[in-house]
């Protein structure tokens, strides 16, 4: 009989083993993993909500592209801000058409019951705890049964590929849209870390603050970031571009020229606040932990570490060994992925 019972509730059926689905709700991305399939989704935070038919009209790339070309009954929404939850129905709302865009068609082959969804997701560190819950909240009111949240440098420092667990300390930069996160993580746990919220999206403002004192011309967010994208770098290129934006003298097109040597001259106190908060973290370490950082080196992730020579320039003002992380764009979600291999190791995080 026991031998029954036991070969009985070995028996998984497969509508009742949860579906695992992980979740990165950056600032400016948004990106979702399934379990066993990977990343099916890499969208723009970004929502359009129209004010006369109360009503989300554009969600993902489709918003972000229609930045400063609505009328004034198209808001443009970003719920994600310096990575917290900041605008929740708009959260819920977003998230809801993702899913329906990237996990429903997963979903179709469960023909007549469907799995319940596990959520995983992160949080930064920064968060407050009902800030936390907010996300939690956001993702069952988006069909998740069960949802865990954890440190998002963690997940960030195993999709580089690092044993988080393990006691030796590894050095990560988050350089994303909303956020720049240095941490330390060693033994399953953060034991250093600085948070700034200049990112790669404030960086689009300060070139417009840029051209706008420089060249005394107005240019739109988007133009901004195009311009970062195209002429940023760390090395000797120097690209040039034209870009035409609104006179400030005639209110009517105006055309200037910019270089890469402009950006870099428009950005550089934000990169140099990113290498002193480097430098006070590692002050603040303790000697063990200083001298596994010299020995590790720093990893970059995040799609501003796609800025070339960027690590270049980090070891040159910080001496240590800086590289650009393989996997850099997505790493905190594959390092949800990777976490949720080993099935104990999310249940030692969460809480953490
Ligand atoms: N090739 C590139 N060169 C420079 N910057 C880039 C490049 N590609 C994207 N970016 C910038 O990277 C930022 C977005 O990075 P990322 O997708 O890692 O952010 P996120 O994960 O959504 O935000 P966060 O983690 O801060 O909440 C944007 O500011 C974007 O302009
Ligand atoms: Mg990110």
């Amino acid at each position: 009989m026991k031998s029954i019972i036991k070969k009985f509730t070995s028996i998984r059926l497969p509508f009742f083993s949860p579906l695992h689905i992980y979740f990165d709700l950056g600032t400016t991305n948004t990106r979702i993993a399934i379990k066993n399939k990977g990343v099916v989704l890499v969208e723009p935070t970004y929502l359009g909500y129209n004010s006369r038919i109360k009503e989300y009209i554009f969600f993902g790339a489709e918003a972000k592209t229609i930045v400063g070309k609505t009328p004034d009954f198209i808001k443009i929404i970003r719920p994600i801000v310096n990575g917290i939850l900041y605008d929740f129905d708009a959260q819920v709302a977003y998230l809801a058409r993702m899913m329906e865009k990237s996990v429903n068609p997963y979903l179709s082959q469960y023909r007549f019951i469907k799995p319940p969804i596990q959520g995983i997701s992160t949080s930064p560190t920064i968060a407050t705890e009902i800030e936390k819950k907010a996300v939690e909240e956001a993702l069952e009111k988006t069909g998740c049964s069960d949802v865990f949240v954890i440190e998002r440098a963690i997940a960030t420092a195993a999709g580089c590929g690092f044993d988080v667990f393990s006691h030796e300390p590894h050095f990560v930069i988050d350089m994303g849209g909303g956020l720049v996160e240095l941490s330390i993580i060693s033994g399953g746990g953060i034991v250093g870390q600085k948070a700034l919220k200049t990112a790669g999206d404030n960086m689009n403002k300060l070139i417009g603050n840029y051209t706008y004192l420089k060249h005394g011309i107005v240019l739109g967010e988007a133009t901004c970031e195009n311009l970062k994208i195209k002429l940023l770098n760390f090395t000797k290129d120097e690209t040039t571009t034209n870009v035409r934006g609104k006179s400030l003298e005639t209110g009517l097109p105006k055309t200037i020229k910019l270089k890469s040597s402009d950006i870099r001259e428009a950005l550089m106190s934000q990169f140099h606040h990113i290498v002193d908060a480097a430098k006070e973290l590692i002050e603040l370490s303790p000697p063990e932990i200083a001298d596994s950082v010299f020995k590790n080196g720093i990893a970059l992730t995040g799609n501003m570490a796609a800025v070339k020579g960027v690590n270049d320039f980090f070891i040159q003002e910080l001496k240590i060994d800086t590289y650009v992380a393989e996997n850099y764009a997505n790493a905190t979600i594959q390092g949800l992925v990777k976490l949720d291999k080993d099935s104990q190791a999310l249940f030692k995080l969460v809480g953490n």
